[in-house]
């Protein structure tokens, strides 16, 4: 007979892992699986679970396993076709909402929005203001499209590369980016769950800077006077970011750390 205890213990995996899958499996919160643990499982359940940790232990991803990720307390759908969100992220939202107080109908750009993560997050905190998001990747802009509905946000999406996907005539108070900034053969690629996810998430197929100067570049353009562009970058990007960004005219450049104390996201106000 096998239990959940019996489970947790047998499947050779790290305890917390082991324990979200059988809580996938079984559809239980935490609380159900703490006061049930010596019950036998169903030969079904069972066998869905020794198949996922079978999974996980050649390196398929949680969020792929699980089908979602949860990010800024909202739950999003998340497939091999997107980036899977990332906690330290959430730094670059927090960075737009700061920016956002006290501005009446404001406007804000996410570029390069994979799952949605950020401009939906945004819309969801903040429903008055207009976010309109692009994306290169045709699949993982029907993810955000998805998550935008499940979750109730609205956001207006654009297909194509980076401001060439918008029409020519909008502008925005706050720009926000996550770009693919891991220099080509750079290890962390070949590693964890990177390995599985898209490889034009991560890299732009040279230094890591391509995407964060071209999105640098063409920022000023569409920014309202008085407007901010928000980067997260690499953890030993900060000082070029913050070159980047000075040459190009902006102004009050900083950079703030995440919560493990990296340089994580840099911005600068356009005059
Ligand atoms: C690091 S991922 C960030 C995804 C999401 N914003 C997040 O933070 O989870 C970078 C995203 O940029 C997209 N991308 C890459 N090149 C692009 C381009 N030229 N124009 C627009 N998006 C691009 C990728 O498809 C990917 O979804």
């Amino acid at each position: 007979m096998q239990t959940a205890q019996s489970m947790l213990q047998m499947c050779g995996l790290p305890r917390l892992e082991a324990r979200m899958l059988l809580e996938y499996v079984l559809n239980k919160p935490r609380e159900w699986l703490l006061a049930h643990d010596t019950e036998p499982l169903s030969p079904e359940c069972a066998a869905q679970f020794l198949t996922l940790a079978a999974q996980r232990r050649q390196g398929i991803p949680m969020a792929h396993l699980m089908g979602w990720r949860e990010f800024m307390g909202h739950r999003f759908a998340v497939t091999p076709a997107v980036l899977i969100p990332r906690p330290e992220t959430e730094l670059l939202v927090e960075s737009v909402l700061d920016l956002l107080t006290n501005r009446n109908d404001p406007a804000v750009l996410d570029l390069g929005t994979g799952s949605g993560v950020v401009a939906i997050s945004v819309a969801l905190a903040r429903p008055d203001v207009r976010v309109t998001a692009t994306e290169l990747s045709v699949e993982a802009l029907t993810v955000a499209q998805r998550n935008a509905q499940s979750l109730g946000a609205r956001v207006q999406w654009w297909q194509g590369s980076w401001f060439e996907a918008l029409p020519p005539e909008g502008r925005f108070d706050v720009i926000v980016s996550n770009p693919p900034y891991i220099a080509l053969g750079d290890a962390h690629l070949v590693q964890g769950d990177l390995r599985f996810e898209p490889v034009h998430a991560l890299t732009d197929g040279a230094d890591g800077l391509t995407a964060l100067a071209q999105i640098v570049a063409g920022a000023g353009a569409r920014l309202l006077s008085g407007g901010h562009l928000w980067l997260e970058h690499g953890y030993d990007q900060a000082e070029t970011v913050t070159g980047m960004l000075k040459q190009a005219g902006f102004t009050f450049v900083h950079t703030r750390p995440d919560l493990a104390g990296v340089p994580r996201v840099t911005g600068g106000k356009w005059e």
